[in-house]
């Protein structure tokens, strides 16, 4: 029978992954000395892991190349059209914030603001959500940066420890989301291989289950 296949994101999140898929009982050994290899066949053939890039998951699993993804939640925010989110791995916890500068109150005052941000998507929905025109400017990464260049207002990010924003100056001014890692199923494979689906989630629920009752 075909393996399901499961992307994953490559760096921070993998080794956690490989944790919880331990924790199930599948042997993760083949990841130890994967060497530069993208394609990791587990579990005796039947589940094959594809380490991706975090946006091309959504690609993978919508497309249906991929039945499984696993990634975090503001990437699912940003840009997921149709698969299914079917679990919470509360792996890889942050959270999606709008920061700014530490005494700065960014409502104040009626000028369109700047928002400089990698989640574009996000920051409209949010801003929209309180019916506020706002520019905004897309940033690959180390977006901290933008109000520090006088490039934006503010910044709408991912924050995990608080350090970043911390040692730039700028401080958090309003939650938009909690993340972390989430489960995500190609639409056909959940009807089609229901069974296998099914049967991988309940084991992840269980292992999950299993190390809460461990840490109590
Ligand atoms: C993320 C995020 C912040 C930082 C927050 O960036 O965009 O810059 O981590 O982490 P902290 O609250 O623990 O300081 P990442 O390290 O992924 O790199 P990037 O900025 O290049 O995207």
């Amino acid at each position: 029978m075909k393996p399901l296949r499961m992307a994953v994101a490559k760096g921070r999140l993998e080794e956690e992954v490989l944790e919880l898929l331990d924790k199930t009982g599948i042997d993760c050994s083949p990841a130890a000395d994967k060497g530069r290899k993208l394609i990791l066949p587990l579990d005796q053939g039947r589940l094959e892991l594809i380490l991706a890039k975090t946006a091309d998951i959504i690609t993978y699993v919508e497309h249906g190349v991929c039945d499984l993804g696993i990634v975090g939640k503001d990437t699912i925010m940003e840009s997921a059209q149709s698969l299914y989110e079917v679990m919470d791995l509360g792996l890889g916890k942050c959270r999606m914030i709008l920061a700014a500068y530490q005494d700065q109150d960014f409502y104040h005052g009626f000028g369109v603001k700047t928002v400089a941000t990698k989640y574009p998507n996000i920051a409209r929905a949010f801003f929209e959500g309180k019916a506020m025109d706002v520019n905004i400017v897309k940033i690959e990464g180390s977006v901290e940066l933008a109000p520090l260049l006088g490039l934006a207002d503010g910044i709408v990010d991912i924050v995990e420890t608080g350090g970043t924003l911390k040692a730039n100056g700028l401080e958090e001014k309003e939650l938009i989301a909690h993340l972390s890692a989430r489960l995500v199923v190609n639409v056909a494979s959940m009807k089609m291989r229901k069974n296998e689906i099914d049967s991988f989630i309940e084991r992840v629920y269980k292992a999950m289950a299993e190390s809460k009752g461990v840490a109590k």
